[in-house]
């Protein structure tokens, strides 16, 4: 794992435990369909997907930047796009694809899904990366609705690495189901008390 990454923090020893139980968790695994299945059918996912990074990158940065209210989160104190935070960022959601293929759901995995989660909400966005900007927060909503393009555009670069169709399937679904279940923590801190 690339701990030189900037503002990357999942290794870090200091990283806060999650107030996420494992019953909580073994709750929301339940309500995905998540079972073994789909853990192994991401690391095979992670060997097709990892080498296309920056490419599933520019498809999904593509789509933010043809979008004013995504890339306005962006924004620098101008209100103007900020390339440096749009790039160090980048760098972390890249790493992500990787964690979420093959990282173990254990009480770090818990931990830095937590940490993410205050990134984007007014808890800790821009601080990360020390960035003045005009955006206090990522709004749930969109945090929410942007499970569709994150899921739906995986499934051409599964197919890049995998002719099988079934198999094909079972590695969308199994990301379908990761992706969900992530944003369904990061929404705790939007709701702390009905969560
Ligand atoms: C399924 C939905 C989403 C996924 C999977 C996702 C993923 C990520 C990841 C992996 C990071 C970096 C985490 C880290 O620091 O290690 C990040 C940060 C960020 N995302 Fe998202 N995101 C989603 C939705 C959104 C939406 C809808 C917006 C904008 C409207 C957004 C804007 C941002 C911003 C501005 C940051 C940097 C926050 C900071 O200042 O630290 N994200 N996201």
């Amino acid at each position: 794992m690339n701990s030189a990454l900037s503002g990357y923090t999942y290794d870090d020893p200091a990283l806060a435990a999650s107030g996420v139980t494992r019953g909580d968790l073994a709750a929301l695994h339940a309500s995905v369909l998540w079972s073994d299945a789909d853990a192994a059918a991401l690391r095979r996912a992670a060997d097709i997907l990892v080498p296309q990074t920056e490419a599933i990158l520019d498809v999904w940065y593509g789509f933010v930047g043809a979008n004013p209210h995504l890339v306005a989160t962006f924004a620098g104190a101008d209100g103007a796009p900020d390339a440096a935070y749009l790039a160090d960022v980048r760098g972390r959601f890249g790493q992500w694809i990787a964690d979420l293929c093959t990282r173990d759901h254990d009480a770090r995995w818990l931990a830095y899904q937590d940490e993410i989660a205050v990134r984007h909400h007014t808890t800790k966005k821009n601080r990360t990366d020390g960035v003045d900007s005009t955006s206090a927060y990522v709004p749930l909503r969109h945090l929410i609705a942007l499970i569709v393009p994150i899921t739906v555009t995986i499934r051409d670069f599964l197919t890049n690495g995998e002719s099988d169709p079934a198999a094909v399937d079972t590695m969308y679904h199994a990301w379908m189901k990761a992706v969900t279940l992530s944003v369904a923590l990061w929404a705790r801190p939007y709701s702390p008390t009905t969560w």
